[in-house]
Parts: structure tokens; C-alpha cells; sequence
């Protein structure tokens, strides 16, 4: 499907719910953007459940972020359930006007609606060539056990580290949990196994089974990294969580309200190196890493790469929609008195 379709479709059903044109765009430019680069997870099979909880009154169309501490280079931004493409961006321009008078900003964000794909936030702060690292934790219903335990504590708490570099930013963007719901989700959808060591049941038992992640009571994912995923993860919690002025997990089950809360640190290199000696260090570690024999036929990739190769390849033949996200787009497209325009399916 191509992009710039999806894009308008995905304003028309904003639009429609409630969201001033710019918001419509931004929120749609988030999702496909996360599709173009592969994280279909946080794509526009996102946008159902974001018109569902608007309509709930879990994520709030037209807000700003509301400033609750300001000390200059540390500011405090409630998100006030706003919808994430839209409140992130305005925070992020904040912390990069800050960082950019003072050389570096810790933001703090609370109670925001799903900021989406963190990498976004990381890739606006290297576009004014700032370097930034992203603590976020989710409340939502608890997906991810803590290691050695046996039920479902965290949400998939992401960790995101951008550098600035031309022509393009190095970006680590990840969950902590083993792998996304999302991939869960096409397993169950197209009647695969996972991957041993991936999912427990709700008896705290191992299972490659993906269903457990979709019953009453719940099963639970793994931490990734084994005890090092978690020990991250829970600083996800204490730093993204509690330290930016919002709340950790502490309660199951929950509603789903998609609540991220976020830490940013956004700083400027050239305090510490010049801009060039910076390029040059990273253009010294990429050919240093590249030139490593690769094994078995694989190719060695750097943070933020294998996302480019994915964009190139799908804004040349189109993003695939699987099944059940095409239906659900139609659906929420007739639920809002909208055209579904989109076509048929086109994915797995
Ligand atoms: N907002 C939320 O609540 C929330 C929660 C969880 C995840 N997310 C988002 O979901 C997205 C997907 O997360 P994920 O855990 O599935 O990501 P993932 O497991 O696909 O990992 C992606 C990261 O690994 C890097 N990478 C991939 N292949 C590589 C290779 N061969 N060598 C070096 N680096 C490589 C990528 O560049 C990227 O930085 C992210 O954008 C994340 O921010 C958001």
C-alpha cells in the first residue's frame, strides 16, 4: 500500500474522531512512519485502538504539554493524556530549545497517551544535531515478567539512544521485553510457535504457545538480555517512570490507557568533542565494526540501519497491511461514518 494513501486514510479517521487537521497528520505520519520502517508493531494497526480510547476519554485530542517544573535546563511537561505524535513533538522541540541555550535538558513527560516509537523522538533531537537518551515505561496491562518471577509486572518499558552523525543518526530503539506484543500477535494470526524462551503461561510455565499473552488470565513475556533486560527495564520504571514526575507499574490488572511516561536527556556533543572529531570517531567504529568477517551470510549493521533499509525497500513497493489490521482499519473507518477507500488486502 503506498504510504502517502495510508496517510490520508489515517486523517480522514483522526479528522472524523475529533483531532484538528495537524494533529490528524501528525498522528498519522507517526504510525505510517513506524510501518516504513518496519515496526508494523506501532504502525497503523495502532490507530483503531487510539480512535477506541479517544472515544473513551483515555486519550484527549487538542492538548499541549503543561509545564509543571521549569528550572532551565530541567523541565518537568505533563502530556495530560494527549495523544503521543502531537505532545512528543512539542516536548521535544522544549527540550531541544533548552539544551540548545544551556548545551543539555533533562525533560521529564508524564502522563502522555502512547508516545508510539521512541526512535521518533530520538531522530527530531539529532535533526538539530543533539544527541539524546530515552527511559519510558508504559501503564498499561502488564505484559512483561520480571526475571525469576512467574506473572506479568511491567509493560514493555523501551530504551532509546540517538547520536547525531551525517548522513544519517545512529539510533538504538528497542522494548526490554524479548520481543513486541505485536510479534506475538502475528504468530497467533498466522498459527505459528515463538521461539523457546520468549512467553510463560499464567501458570508461570514456559510455553512457545501465543495464545497465553491473549486469554484471562494473562501469560507474561520475558525481559530481554535475561537479568540484564530486567534490571534495565526497572530503570525504565524509576527514570521514565517515577523521576519525570508520572507514576511506575504498580497495580494488575489495569484499564488500558497506553500511558507512557518518558525521560529525556538531550544534550549537545560539541561540549564535550567538536562536531568533527564526533563524525570522525563514528565513521572510525562503523569501519572498524564493518570490517569484522560477517558469519553465515549476514551483513553487519549499525543502530538505526536495518530501520533505512527497511524505509528504502517499502517506499519503493509499498507498505504490506496484514489481514486483520486491513479489517480492523475498515471497521473503525464505518464505525466513524468515513469512506474505506483503502483498498483490499495486500500483506500476510
Ligand atoms: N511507546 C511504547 O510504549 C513502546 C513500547 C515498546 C516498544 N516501543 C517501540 O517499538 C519499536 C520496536 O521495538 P522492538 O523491541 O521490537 O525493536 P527491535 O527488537 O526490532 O530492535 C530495534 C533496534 O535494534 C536495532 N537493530 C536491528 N537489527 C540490528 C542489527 N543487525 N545490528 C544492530 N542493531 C540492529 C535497530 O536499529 C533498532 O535500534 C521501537 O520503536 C520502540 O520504541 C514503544
Amino acid at each position: 500500500m503506498a504510504p502517502d494513501l495510508l496517510i490520508g486514510f489515517i486523517v480522514g479517521l483522526f479528522v472524523s474522531a475529533g483531532c484538528s487537521a495537524r494533529e490528524a497528520s501528525q498522528i498519522a505520519r507517526a504510525l505510517v512512519g513506524a510501518n516504513l520502517y518496519g515496526h508494523d508493531s506501532h504502525g497503523v494497526q495502532m490507530a483503531p485502538l487510539y480512535v477506541a480510547n479517544l472515544r473513551a476519554g483515555l486519550a484527549m485530542p487538542g492538548q499541549s504539554p503543561r509545564i509543571v517544573a521549569d528550572h532551565g535546563a530541567i523541565v518537568g511537561l505533563d502530556g495530560q493524556r494527549g495523544f503521543g505524535p502531537s505532545i512528543g513533538e512539542t516536548a521535544m522541540s522544549i527540550a531541544i530549545e533548552r539544551a540548545s541555550a544551556h548545551g543539555c535538558c533533562m525533560l521529564g513527560l508524564s502522563n502522555t497517551h502512547h508516545l508510539g516509537r521512541i526512535g521518533q523522538w530520538a531522530e527530531q533531537c539529532a535533526e538539530a544535531r543533539l544527541a539524546s537518551v530515552h527511559f519510558v515505561n508504559v501503564l498499561s496491562t502488564p505484559l512483561v515478567t520480571p526475571w525469576g518471577g512467574s506473572d506479568a509486572r511491567l509493560g514493555t518499558n523501551p530504551f532509546c539512544v540517538g547520536v547525531p552523525h551525517e548522513p544519517h543518526p545512529l539510533i538504538l530503539d528497542y522494548a526490554t521485553s524479548k520481543v513486541a506484543l505485536g510479534k506475538v500477535r502475528v504468530a497467533q494470526d498466522r498459527g505459528e510457535r515463538m521461539a523457546s524462551g520468549v512467553l510463560i503461561d499464567a501458570a508461570g510455565e514456559p510455553t512457545d504457545d501465543p495464545a497465553v499473552m491473549f486469554q484471562d488470565p494473562i501469560g507474561a513475556l520475558l525481559p530481554f538480555g535475561e537479568h540484564k533486560g530486567f534490571a534495565l527495564a526497572v530503570m525504565c520504571e524509576l527514570l521514565g517512570g517515577a523521576l519525570s514526575g508520572g507514576s511506575v507499574q504498580h497495580q494488575h490488572p489495569r484499564p488500558n490507557p497506553m500511558i507512557n511516561n518518558m525521560l529525556s536527556l538531550v544534550f549537545a556533543p560539541d561540549k564535550l568533542t567538536s562536531r568533527e572529531a564526533l563524525a570522525q570517531q563514528v565513521e572510525r567504529l562503523s569501519a572498524w565494526l564493518k570490517a569484522s568477517p560477517a558469519s553465515q551470510g549476514s551483513s553487519i549493521l549499525l543502530p538505526g540501519e536495518s530501520e533505512r533499509i527497511m524505509a528504502r525497500e517499502r517506499e519503493r513497493n509499498g507498505i504490506p497491511l496484514a489481514r486483520r489490521t486491513r479489517e480492523a482499519l475498515g471497521a473503525c473507518a464505518r464505525d466513524l461514518g468515513i469512506d474505506d477507500d483503502l483498498g483490499p488486502v495486500n500483506g500476510p
